[in-house]
């Protein structure tokens, strides 16, 4: 079988099983410092997505709130730690309570368009996914959530 091998890691934190195209916006919204090695894989055959994208953070462990950002965009993915080599820990991603930032309001008329503050939703429900503006209460069902990406 023909297969693309992705170099292992020692250490460090695999998000894999990523949706084929989302990989580098999951890695814009890691907003990871400028000095670390990220390997990144676009495109990868998966026998369960069909294609995946795959982001190696080498050296760093991220902890669960630094990875759950990603969880609107990518809630199929796989979070590997590596030590030593070998996977010593492996999750799913969850959507927080609270979302900062990554979205923008629906509401044309919220103050988060004017005024220079984060937006800020609240989880009112994560399946189906709803959520509601910490500013203006404009709830956002998952489809106009997908539309407001930022
Ligand atoms: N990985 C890595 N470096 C290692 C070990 C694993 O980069 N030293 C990566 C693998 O390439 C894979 C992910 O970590 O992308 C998970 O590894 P593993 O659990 O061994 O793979 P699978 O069994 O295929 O994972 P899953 O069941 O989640 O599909
Ligand atoms: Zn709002």
């Amino acid at each position: 079988m023909k297969e693309l091998k992705v170099s292992a890691i020692n250490k460090g934190t695999v998000i894999d099983h990523i949706p084929a195209g989302r990989g580098l916006k999951v890695l814009e919204i890691l907003n990871l410092s400028e000095d670390s090695t990220i390997l990144v894989a676009i495109n990868v055959r998966s026998r369960k997505l069909g294609r995946k994208d795959i982001i190696k953070v080498e050296g760093k462990i991220l902890n669960e709130e630094e990875v759950n950002k990603i969880a609107l965009i990518a809630p199929t993915a796989t979070v590997n730690i590596i030590e030593n080599w070998e996977v010593t820990e492996k999750r799913k991603v969850e959507i927080p309570d609270e979302i900062i930032g990554i979205i923008e309001c629906a509401n044309p008329n919220c103050i988060t368009h004017y005024e220079k503050v984060k937006p800020k939703f609240k989880v009112v429900s994560k399946k189906p996914l709803k959520l509601k503006c910490h500013y203006c209460e404009r709830t956002m069902e998952e489809d106009i959530v997908l539309k407001h990406l930022l």
